[in-house]
């Protein structure tokens, strides 16, 4: 290794963006490697509006791993930190910069320390996949820094090791995660369905009902349907693979009223099974419930189906409109039912933990 001042540091910096769901993955057939019980499908969203950047910085002098997220140092002990941090080491290859003086060797990497700097510029742990964009940007930005080649997915595969939702984020567009068949993971990948060219016109609103971290994490969440909801098998096997097929359909054809009426339906059974869980699991609340009833409404007073609504394991609303005109209504409708708090009510909000939205008195 060059660099014998023991001085330098290099780094690598990158910004990877959530997903959200259209077909849920929840429950896991294996929990070491990640390995779920069905496929999945999701949208990736824009990075300018929700995203996770990350910085990984390699030095001499760093006496261990250490990472922190918005800001405060947390523990890399957890086996999701180690296995990534592991599987990208095995496949890190020699680094070079010149104008530095550096030069790393593969054989290198096992020996030196990093230290990790992640900020998301939305809630984390509120139920708006912040696992998913953070470990995918996480692996991304350590295969960076390490010279790894993604070689058959590799990338995505290690970054589902971190959490399940990550591997869908390695794409833009829209992306399923096949939940393969094989014991050892190497077939339980994302592909992408289509790229976010294909459908421009949608759009999403995101309705930020509460930014305070979930009492269940997702992962305690689907390992306790797993374990107790009798109706989470039935989800899995029977009805799950027929929607895949019907929302590749949608996707491929650009058809809106199929998209929506599966996005709805699909986040619906998945809080039933959270429901169906024992104790139950309750990530929405009052807020989100109203945002249902909001769209159901329009969409009946419109005669077909005009916005979709989707809910990951939090409280926070995901709306998806056919076009900006519809999404122009939406908006005037959430506005008119959740209007902006006043000044005073939104210091009461900054320092209490009120529900962002709330409703017109
Ligand atoms: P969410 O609904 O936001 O995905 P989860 O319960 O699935 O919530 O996961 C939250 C956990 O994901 C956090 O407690 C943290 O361990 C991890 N996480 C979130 N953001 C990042 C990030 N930027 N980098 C690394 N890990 C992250
Ligand atoms: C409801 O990927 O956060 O958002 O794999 O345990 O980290 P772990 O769980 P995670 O679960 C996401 C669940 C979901 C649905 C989805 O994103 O498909
Ligand atoms: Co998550």
């Amino acid at each position: 290794m060059a660099g014998e001042a023991q001085s330098w540091v290099l780094m690598a910096t990158a910004r990877a963006p959530t997903n959200i769901a259209v077909i849920k993955y929840w429950g896991k057939r294996d929990e070491a490697l990640i390995l779920p019980i069905n496929d999945s499908i999701s949208v990736t969203l824009d990075p300018d509006h929700l995203s996770a950047t990350t910085t990984v910085a390699v030095s001499p002098s760093f006496k261990q791993d250490r990472m922190w997220l918005n800001g405060k140092e947390i523990s890399l002990s957890g086996g999701r930190y180690q296995n990534c941090l592991r599987e990208i080491r095995k496949r890190a290859g020699d680094v070079e910069d010149e104008k530095k003086g550096i030069r790393i060797k593969k054989e290198d990497w096992e020996k030196l320390h990093l230290h990790i700097a992640s900020y998301n510029n939305f809630p984390t742990a509120a139920g708006l996949a912040s696992s998913a964009a953070g470990f995918a940007c996480l692996v991304f930005t350590l295969a960076k820094l390490m010279n790894v080649k993604d070689e058959h997915g590799d990338i995505s595969a290690i970054a589902r090791q971190g959490s399940g939702s990550a591997c869908r984020s390695m794409y833009g567009g829209f992306v399923k995660w096949m939940m393969g068949n094989d014991a050892d993971g190497s077939d339980s990948i994302a592909v992408q369905l289509a790229s976010h060219t294909h459908w421009d016109d949608l759009v999403i609103i995101i309705a930020v009902v509460s930014s305070k971290q979930k009492e269940t994490s997702s992962t305690t969440g689907m390992r306790e349907s797993v374990e107790t909801s009798p109706l989470l098998e039935y989800r899995a096997k029977t009805v799950v693979p027929g929607r895949v097929l019907q929302m590749e359909e949608a996707i491929n054809s650009r058809d809106f009223a199929s998209l929506a009426r599966l996005t709805c339906a699909d986040s619906n059974q998945f809080h039933a099974i959270c429901l169906d869980t024992s104790p139950p699991i309750f990530y929405m609340n009052d807020t989100s419930h109203r945002i249902i009833s909001l769209v159901e409404r329009l969409n009946l007073s419109e005669g077909s189906l005009q916005v979709a609504y989707t809910f990951d394991a939090g409280p926070n609303a995901v709306l998806i409109a056919p076009n900006r005109k519809v999404a122009g209504l939406l908006l005037q409708r959430l506005l008119f039912q959740f209007p902006p708090p006043t000044d005073s009510e939104l210091a009461s909000y900054i320092l209490g933990d009120k529900s962002i939205l709330h409703e017109a008195g």
